[in-house]
């Protein structure tokens, strides 16, 4: 088990190794929007890995084109449907709310 830490509101789960962000996020009871059912199509999952970048899995080809076609990305983007939590450290993400996926 491995920390996961949302911001803003700064809540802290445990997860396990190999879960799926997206779903980690939606199970621990906060928001993030999925219009595409987690395939790398809508961007509306968009977030910043903020820290523990090396405690997730690595950018896919379909994730790297989404997030090149969205406002707002920077060198932390990730699509939180295409995150393998890999459970090698703590990770902290930043939900994006309204600035999600536009
Ligand atoms: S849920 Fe649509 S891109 Fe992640």
């Amino acid at each position: 088990m491995t920390t996961l830490t949302l911001q803003p509101s700064g809540k802290t789960f445990e997860f396990e190794a190999g879960a799926n962000l997206l779903q980690t996020i939606l199970a621990a009871g906060e928001q993030l929007v999925s219009k595409c059912g987690g395939v790398a199509k809508c961007g509306a999952c968009h977030v910043f890995v903020k820290e523990g970048r090396k405690g997730v899995s690595k950018l896919t080809p379909d994730e790297n084109a989404k997030l090149d076609s969205l406002v707002g990305v920077g060198s932390k983007s990730r699509l939180a449907c295409q995150v393998t939590l890999l459970g090698t450290e703590p990770v902290t993400v930043e939900l994006l709310g309204a600035l999600s996926g536009f």
